[in-house]
């Protein structure tokens, strides 16, 4: 697939079938991730998958959409505050370093016809217990990922005259 047709086709999906992601498929979107690129390219991020019903169903405590704990699979990105890089004046951007490698794990999938939807509104201590998940490790960002169900409808976005200024 094309790779603005992939931006286009990305939508948040908030429905999912049942059906199961082939492991070939999760192989691969799992392997866009570890491609992106990080400051000073120190990767300080870990990927999560949850397959195990069970855990699934626990993670209703952390964010209890349905669509969220039953989709088949679940990616919980961590970031690793202390393994990453941080400018002179002590910013730190480990942030961005999970969002790149986890936008590069969202369209993989979206290109491989695979549903996501990033979310941040969970509660960190439940993900943090059900996952096992040590202090040195702090959970940012999920998604289930799965074939969709129905095709969600596109979200308003500011035109381009709004967000770029050239001077
Ligand atoms: C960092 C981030 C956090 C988000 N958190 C949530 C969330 O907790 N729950 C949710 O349903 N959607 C969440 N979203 C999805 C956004 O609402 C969605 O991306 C936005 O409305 C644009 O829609 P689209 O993804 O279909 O293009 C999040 C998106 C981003 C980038």
């Amino acid at each position: 697939m094309d790779f603005y047709e992939t931006i286009n086709l990305r939508k948040s999906v908030r429905a999912y079938k049942k059906d199961p992601v082939e492991d070939d498929k999760l192989g691969r979107i799992l392997d866009a991730a570890r491609l992106a690129p990080t400051a000073a390219n120190r990767q300080p991020f870990s990927l999560i998958v949850v397959k195990n019903e069970q855990v699934k169903h626990r993670l209703k405590d952390a964010y209890s959409q349905k669509w969220f704990f039953t989709a088949p699979v679940i990616i919980c990105a961590c970031a690793l505050p202390d393994v990453a890089w941080r400018r002179n004046d002590g910013k730190a951007y480990v942030d961005v370093d999970v969002a790149i490698a986890m936008d590069h794990l969202i369209l993989a999938a979206a290109s491989e016809g695979l549903g996501t939807c990033w979310i941040a509104a969970f509660k960190p201590e439940v993900v943090k217990e059900v996952l096992s998940i040590p202090d040195n490790l702090e959970p940012l960002i999920l998604t289930p990922l799965g074939y969709p169900e129905g095709v969600p409808v596109p979200s308003f976005r500011k035109p381009l005259g709004e967000i770029v200024r050239e001077i």
